[in-house]
């Protein structure tokens, strides 16, 4: 086959039942198709039961600390996966490393933003972060969560170990609420938030453009159970105006 056919093969758009409800029309690239991690992903709702896929594979021994400077370019090769191969992340660019130097900056091992690294034989093969949420001062209890784990370590406990270690750290600091927003469909990222205590709590509709498609995202909301004190940056100074040195 000459490599034009070859070309247009690898575009081709195929019909995928599980994700009719979401697209229009009713395709996906080939790419994200074969993907590994699409595949894992969709099993959960083709079997009824257990998958077999999960059971069959060993979970991973991991160590979860908080990353590193080092830990960067480990970082960003397993997020540009998932933005080339899919739509768990919406973004469409991948990220350089002059953007996550600058994205570590934002983090602390203390306090509500943090990053956490899982390594197996010193190997990074997964993050987990919070962040903030929105950038207005009134936000500043709620944080936003997201984890990602190496395309070729999936189903095996990592994702459930990064998390739940970080929403334990967050559960010591003064965060109210964390909040997902997951890309529909994915069972195994709704069922690690649910299992860790995040509920559904809305759901956006053909939100995302992606793949030249529109992708639904839920919404997701765990609420720490501690109950602190309703704290901000600062509180709200009658007369303080928009666009004032330290206004937000
Ligand atoms: C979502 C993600 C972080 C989960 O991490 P993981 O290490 O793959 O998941 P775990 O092995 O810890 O399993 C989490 C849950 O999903 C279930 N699960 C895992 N693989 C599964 C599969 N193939 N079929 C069905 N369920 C599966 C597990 O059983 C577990 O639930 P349980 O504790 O009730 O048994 C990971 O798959 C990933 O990085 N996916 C791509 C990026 C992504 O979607 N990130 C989240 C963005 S919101």
């Amino acid at each position: 086959m000459g490599e034009g056919r070859e070309r247009e093969r690898a575009d081709e758009q195929i019909p995928d039942p599980l994700i009719e409800r979401y697209c229009d029309p009713l395709t996906v690239p080939r790419a994200l198709m074969e993907s590994e991690v699409y595949q894992m992903h969709r099993a959960d709702r083709s079997t009824s039961g257990p998958s077999r896929m999960r059971t069959a594979i060993l979970p991973i021994d991991v160590v979860v600390s908080p990353a590193t400077p080092a830990d960067l370019g480990a970082i960003n090769g397993i997020y540009n996966h998932y933005v080339e191969a899919t739509p768990f992340t919406l973004d469409a660019d991948q990220t350089s490393m002059a953007w996550r130097r600058e994205w570590f900056g934002s983090f602390s091992e203390r306090r509500r933003y943090r990053l956490l690294v899982a390594r197996s034989e010193g190997v990074v093969i997964g993050y987990a972060a919070s962040r903030s949420y929105r950038p207005r001062a009134a936000y500043d209890p709620s944080v936003e969560t997201s984890v990602y784990v190496a395309s070729d370590r999936v189903g095996r406990g990592v994702g459930s170990a990064l998390y739940s270690t970080l929403l334990r750290q967050l559960d010591g600091e003064d965060v109210h609420r964390a909040y997902a927003g997951i890309t529909q469909p994915n069972p195994v990222s709704e069922r690690l938030h649910e299992r860790l205590g995040f509920r559904r709590v809305g759901y956006l509709s053909e939100t995302g453009c992606k793949f030249g498609r529109y992708w639904d995202v839920a919404l997701y909301e765990l609420a720490f159970p501690v109950l602190r004190r309703c704290r901000t940056r600062r509180e709200i100074a009658p007369g303080r105006m928009q666009g004032d040195p330290d206004a937000r």
